[in-house]
């Protein structure tokens, strides 16, 4: 699925080290970067509440799915930890409905941008890289479905 309406040349706060070989989900990170990216611009440079409010609106939005598409991942991939992930996921959703909640009337500061970027990155590569291995190692539970198949009856 490539829930993003178009591919981007260059994100920012992107770097390699990021990359978890999965081209999908290194997508949907770049693209949540580049979401934070916006988040950046409009409080940097001050451009007004419903500017700063709708870049905190799209950030979450784009957060909700990425992580429904990282937990279906995890669920069909048969990952153990997935509890785990989810509850950081929704902590992070959590925090993010507050931060929206307190942009619609107060000024949002830097520490709001460091927590955002810190979180996102530190997810990245910890608990997401975590996964990933899993994942790219192939999927035993995808794997005996898929011999399952093979000796169907009308095999
Ligand atoms: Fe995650
Ligand atoms: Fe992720």
């Amino acid at each position: 699925m490539r829930f993003y309406p178009h591919s981007f040349t260059k994100t920012l706060n992107w770097k390699d080290e990021y990359s978890l070989g999965i081209q999908e989900i290194d997508d949907q990170h770049k693209l949540l970067l580049h979401a934070f990216s916006a988040v950046e611009d409009t409080i940097k440079q001050d451009k007004g509440w419903s500017s700063i409010h709708f870049s905190i609106v799209e950030l979450k939005a784009l957060a909700r799915m990425h992580f429904s598409f990282e937990e279906a991942l995890m669920r069909l991939f048969g990952f153990q930890d997935i509890k785990e992930h989810s509850s950081e996921h929704e902590h992070f959703f959590v925090k993010l409905e507050e931060i929206e909640n307190h942009s619609l009337r107060n000024s949002l500061g830097a520490e709001i941008l460091e927590f955002l970027h810190e979180w996102l990155t530190k997810h990245i590569r910890g608990i997401d890289n975590n996964y990933a291995p899993y994942i790219l190692s192939g999927a035993s539970v995808v794997r005996s479905d898929a011999s399952r198949l093979k000796q169907s009856p009308a095999a």
